[in-house]
């Protein structure tokens, strides 16, 4: 082995804040070796690469609910300054819960007024809808490394959990490389959810709330092997993953966990009007930007193939595709022109492999296991949608039959979309302003939503849910689907 990739070892060492006088505990930890993408701050290939050790501790047998101070080292160097965390609660219907959530935040640009939050104990937890850094391999893993630095004022004192977005998936020569990488502690996550990934994962807070995260690039940008043989890419990914959510949602029970709460980076439903990238990024992500022409977008695209057929992307001006065919792609799947969402087909048209036999759209999942909210990104601007299901609206939060959609976006860094026409699921949104959502989940029926300015933290919307049907909800679809 190369001198240089000899991994280090690591130490965390860790007592209860309240208890000085206990005996600190030691533990050692596995270690990683991870060597980044190759690529400078621009993304051109340098042929130099930067290799890198990713130390991963478990601490066993903690206490919840309780604060513990600890420190950490690498390779026996000086130890980091004293720091602390707070484990979850065992049973949160009695205390209730307080999340932070995020989307699309670069190095730089973690929400200030968030971190002046996490510093006084405003939240337990910290959940992610993917895209960070923009990108964690730039600059030879350099961003990644300040992103993370960054995000340690909140993420060294309560759990942080994400799920990966457009920006996570490394097109040079290995996908998901620095997410898989610097993220690998998900892998716990994963195999405790029995999801085997760090992509797709979920948890409970027990008494309370499940979160299931999943990847949407797969829906999002399908990458597969235009040569037909199908496997390549990441079209093979849609029906594992869906496979895993509905089992994962089948096994919540929603006496014991009432609340449920899907995360992935895409929208299901958004009314953005496209993304001011500058004439350089432009002319690099042209699929990105509603103001370039249908002929551009179409050649783009066609790198994946006609993955959309007689879909409108050629025809499409002026407005978002990710708002329109890749928003309808997540909600429906591949509908092989088959207007009525329920309706399965058996060849999607999508690829090959497992994109064969089912639609595989998300909609269908929320429905049968009332889900609650979707919280996503990557449209870089808020929008709070009314309860929405296969289109049809519901204008009230009280008892509402269908999940409400959240596009959390914008949290900082790149607030540059514009809003498209309003729509009908549209309750609120707002654009250019860097903002993130803050959840109080405070029993079994009723929860508080905020959306706060990244600034200063100033409420720039807000509403109350309340919720006393989750259970009938989830008994009614069940017994529809017999
Ligand atoms: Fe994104």
């Amino acid at each position: 082995m190369n001198p240089e990739c000899k991994l280090a070892d690591g130490e965390v060492e860790w007592l209860l804040s309240h208890h000085p006088a206990d005996k600190p505990q030691l533990v050692r930890n596995t270690s990683h070796l991870y060597v980044d993408h190759d690529v400078d701050a621009n993304d051109d290939v340098t042929n130099t690469s930067t290799p890198r050790v990713i130390h991963i501790v478990r601490l066993e047998s903690l206490a919840p609910a309780t604060s513990f101070s600890y420190r950490v080292r690498s390779n026996g160097g000086a130890w980091s300054d004293q720091l602390s965390f707070r484990t979850l609660p065992s049973f949160a219907a009695a205390s209730g819960l307080s999340l932070l959530i995020t989307a699309d935040v670069g190095a730089g640009s973690i929400p200030p007024a968030a971190v002046a939050e996490a510093a006084t104990g405003e939240y337990d937890m910290h959940l992610h809808a993917g895209d960070m850094a923009y990108d964690m391999s730039l600059n030879h893993g350099k961003y990644g490394d300040q992103f993370f630095n960054e995000l340690s004022a909140i993420a060294s004192r309560i759990p942080f959990q994400a799920w990966p977005g457009n920006h996570e998936t490394d097109d040079h020569f290995c996908d998901f490389l620095s997410f898989r990488a610097r993220l690998a502690n998900q892998n716990l996550t994963g195999d405790a959810s029995k999801s085997g990934s760090s992509r797709y994962y979920s948890f409970d807070i027990p008494g309370l709330l499940h979160v299931a995260g999943i990847d949407t690039d797969a829906y999002a940008e399908p990458d597969y092997d235009t040569s037909g043989n199908g496997n390549s890419g990441q079209s093979f990914f849609v029906a594992e993953q869906y496979s895993w959510l509905e089992n994962d949602l089948a096994s919540v029970n929603r006496t014991h966990t009432p609340w449920v709460f899907l995360i992935g980076h895409h929208p299901m439903y958004c009314s953005a009007g496209g993304e001011d990238l500058g004439s350089g990024r432009r002319q690099n992500f042209p699929e990105l930007s509603c103001r370039t022409t249908a002929s551009e977008r179409q050649a783009r695209w066609q790198r994946w193939g006609d993955v959309f057929q007689g879909s409108s992307e050629g025809a499409a001006t002026g407005w978002c595709y990710d708002c329109t065919t890749g928003a309808q792609m997540i909600r429906e799947g591949c509908t092989n022109g088959t207007a009525d969402p329920k309706t399965e087909i058996p060849s999607c048209g999508v690829g090959t492999g497992s994109w064969k036999g089912k639609r595989w759209g998300l909609e269908t999942l929320m429905e049968k296991y009332a889900v609650d909210f979707y919280f996503t990104g990557h449209m870089h601007m808020y929008e709070r949608s009314w309860p929405t299901l296969f289109g049809q609206v519901q204008k009230t939060y009280h008892n509402p039959s269908f999940p409400v959609h959240i596009n959390t976006g914008n949290s900082g860094s790149q607030n540059n979309f514009f809003l498209g026409p309003e729509a009908n699921f549209t309750a609120f949104r707002l654009a250019r302003v860097g903002c993130y959502s803050s959840v109080q989940i405070h029993n079994a029926t009723h929860l508080s939503f905020a959306q706060k300015s990244a600034a200063n933290g100033t409420v720039i919307d807000k509403f109350d849910l309340v919720q006393e049907r989750h259970q009938q909800l989830a008994r009614e679809k069940e017994t529809f689907t017999v």
